[in-house]
């Protein structure tokens, strides 16, 4: 087999070359490469300095994650960038792309560095759950600074090329074509030079920077190992010799490495990857065209679906039934983007570009044009069949026709058409601008080619998309329905709101159920008659307590939205419990776990065994990006498999819950719906 790693001597210069498509990852094969071409640097008297640069789109984008897990094949990457390092001529890495994880350490090995105007440098290890262990977070806070190591390392966001120099991480900005041969004179200037090795320059920048970082961003890395082991190690560089850092660094490493907190991440990462592949569709199916979108509704969710479009410079006409809606909608939409600008998100001018390729209208058939539309009107199936056979005579021919429905039948919608090939479900989530998720639903006449459209434009706006089949509640809202059942029916036998939520959030949930509900409205779906009482919720909602945004729900609210337990709630639960004939008992934190998690799982196993979810870890993904599941706990089917499938069917028993089929087969062969990482 030939090696990714080719070499070339041009004026004394040793060029060495990665092609080791799609992203130059760091394997086996272009470790051992670069270890030959450092051997072939020292031995050859005729070379004076190396370039190290990679062909393709990016420089190295880090350590190869598949080999994760799997026995080392040497040599190791921090032994590559040792040698790198050690090299007693000048070696300078080329970077173009993402120079990320192992690749900024190869980089951080080099002597120097140059790269182009559009290069980005980062350490993102610590989104997989691990830091860099290549010698990373020893010599960036000798390169760069401890303030910009500490954060490179733990947040993982990478850093323009421009502010890199800044920092003292790249020594030149090439030209953006001119790269090799800017890097190549940039070698040649260092020709008999003594190295300058990241190990040997001091540790830099204000020590004090690592605790303040870490004390003000305590939320955002709440429940997560990596980012603290981060840190730990950049103090580790103020504190100790190199060797001795890159020691600590190692076994903080290796300790990452083999928890299911790095397991878990490295999950998400590749199902993040695998959930836009669809069974049975060709990766290279032909397209259609999205240049033009139309958006039904100028509610909270159309606004923020037309922004997405918008964001991504595809214009987007937007109708609504009256006047007053539409400005309405229109005027969100504006405020939204203003405080982004203000936030700095947006320039001025960006936000008159976004609100100046937005059409706001009256008139359905000002649709006629466009490529998409999106339906996201009011959640009822007569209006919803209603709408799509006017938008079926309005549509041109071949447009896709999507609805933003989060429960309803997509084929009893598709009918209401004369082309249900090219109707189906795109629930984004809400806010629709933010949230990462979208679940394309693919109805039964749903054609492959308006799937796979459908499934690109997602990720043309920045989305994450899973494919569900039709059912009620697709997957996400699906198996939220069990836990919110048991969570109600746990208030009746003793626990609380508080109780309840707090196991959810120590889970690492952003919030428990009843918290949810109050944020989302807890009149949401309500018959609204206030003498009909047949539920806590009926009565809360009888009572005006219909969630945050009437300053009580579930819970009391102050006017700076923090909620307390209120009186009122528990006397209707109690109430409630006395009528159903509950035994009220002490119910314990393990309980309420096992009784709206475990049924969590076996919702998911139920939705393989129908074929909604083309795959376990597709469901892992909708939970984690639509209803911030803890990624550290890698979404709930991976979450079952390491808490044993045994112990879950076990415990859905105990409370008498029914097994589903697959997650039984599981429990009795010990087996895992998701693969090991
Ligand atoms: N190892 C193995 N495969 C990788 C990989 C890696 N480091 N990075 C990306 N890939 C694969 C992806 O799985 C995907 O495979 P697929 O086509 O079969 O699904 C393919 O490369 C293309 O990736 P993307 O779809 O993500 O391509 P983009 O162009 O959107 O993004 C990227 C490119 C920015 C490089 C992005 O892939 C990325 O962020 N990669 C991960 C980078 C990373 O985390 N590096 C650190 C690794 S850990 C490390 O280095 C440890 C060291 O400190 C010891």
């Amino acid at each position: 087999m030939t090696s990714p790693i080719s070499t070339e001597v041009r004026d004394g210069i040793l060029i060495v070359t990665s092609n080791n498509p799609p992203v130059n990852a760091l394997g086996a094969a272009v470790r051992q490469g670069l270890w030959a071409a450092m051997d072939q640097l020292a031995n050859d008297e005729e070379i004076k300095a190396a370039v190290i640069r990679c062909e393709g789109r990016t420089f190295f984008a880090g350590a190869d994650i598949t080999e994760f897990g799997k026995p080392m094949v040497e040599p190791g990457l921090p032994a590559v960038v040792d040698k790198i390092e050690a090299s007693k001529k000048p070696v300078v890495a080329a970077i173009h792309g993402t120079a990320l994880g192992g690749g900024l350490e190869t980089a951080l090995g080099s002597h120097y560095r140059v790269a182009v105007p559009s290069a980005k440098l980062g350490v993102p290890e610590v989104k997989l759950g691990l830091l860099p262990g290549a010698g990373g977070t020893q010599r960036l806070p000798r390169v760069a600074g401890i303030e910009a190591a500490a954060e490179m390392c733990a947040t993982g966001n990478p850093i323009s090329a421009k502010r890199a120099a800044e920092v003292g991480l790249v020594d030149k900005i090439a030209g953006e074509d001119s790269l090799l041969e800017d890097a190549l004179a940039f070698a040649y200037a260092m020709i008999g030079t003594e190295p300058r090795r990241s190990r040997e320059m001091p540790v830099h920048g204000d020590p004090a920077f690592i605790q303040k970082f870490a004390t003000e961003n305590a939320k955002r890395f709440r429940g997560f190992d990596a980012p603290a082991a981060n840190l730990r190690c950049v103090q580790a560089a103020v504190e100790l010799p190199f060797d001795e850092g890159i020691a600590f660094e190692r076994q903080e490493f290796m300790k990452l490495m083999f928890g299911t907190q790095s397991a878990a991440q490295r999950h998400i990462f590749f199902a993040e990857r695998q959930a836009a592949k669809i069974d049975g569709i060709p990766e290279d199916i032909k397209l259609r065209d999205i240049k033009k979108v139309g958006v039904i509704g100028a509610g909270t969710m159309g606004g923020g679906i037309s922004m997405n479009f918008l964001q991504a410079g595809i214009p987007v006409t937007i109708v609504e039934a009256a006047q007053e809606n539409l400005d309405r909608g229109v005027g969100v939409i504006r405020k939204n983007y203003d405080a982004s600008a203000a936030k700095g998100r947006f320039k001025p001018e960006q936000v008159d570009a976004f609100m100046g390729a937005l059409t706001p209208t009256l008139d359905m058939t000002a649709l006629a044009d466009c490529d998409l539309i999106i339906e996201a009107i009011f959640e009822n199936m007569d209006v919803k069949k209603e709408t799509f056979a006017k938008l079926d005579k309005i549509a041109k021919p071949g447009a896709i026709l999507a609805s933003n429905t989060s429960y309803l039948n997509i084929d009893e919608i598709a009918a209401s058409t004369s082309r249900p090939q090219d109707v189906l479900g795109m629930h984004f989530f809400s806010p629709a601008n933010v949230m990462k998720l979208l679940e394309v639903v693919r109805g039964a006449k749903t054609a492959p080619d308006v799937l796979a459209t459908a499934m690109a434009t997602a990720k043309k706006i920045g989305k994450v998309a899973v494919v569900s089949g039709v059912c009620h509640g697709f997957i996400g809202n699906r198996m939220l329905m069990p836990r919110q059942v048991e969570a109600m029916k746990l208030l009746m036998e003793g626990a609380t709101p508080a109780q309840i939520d707090k196991v959810h959030v120590d889970f690492g949930m952003p919030m428990g159920p009843f918290q949810m509900s109050d944020l989302a409205g807890v009149d949401i779906g309500w018959h609204r008659d206030p003498n009909r009482i047949e539920s806590v919720r009926d009565a809360l909602c009888a009572k005006g307590r219909w969630g945050q945004k009437t300053g009580k729900g579930f819970y009391d609210y102050d006017e700076k939205r923090r909620p307390t337990p209120s009186a009122e709630v528990q006397e209707i639960i109690d109430e409630f419990s006395a009528k159903s004939g509950a035994k009220k008992r002490e119910i314990t934190d393990e309980e309420i776990v096992e009784r709206t998690l475990y049924p969590m799982v076996n919702e998911g196993a139920l939705i393989l065994e129908e074929g909604i979810a083309q795959r376990a870890s597709d469901i892992d993904v909708v939970w984690i990006y639509g209803y911030g599941w803890p990624v550290y706990r890698g979404g709930p089917m991976f979450w079952g498999d390491i808490e044993g499938n045994d112990k879950i069917a076990a415990g859905l028993e105990k409370h008498g819950f029914k097994v589903a089929k697959l997650l039984k087969e599981k429990a009795e062969t010990k087996g895992r719906f998701t693969r090991p990482v």
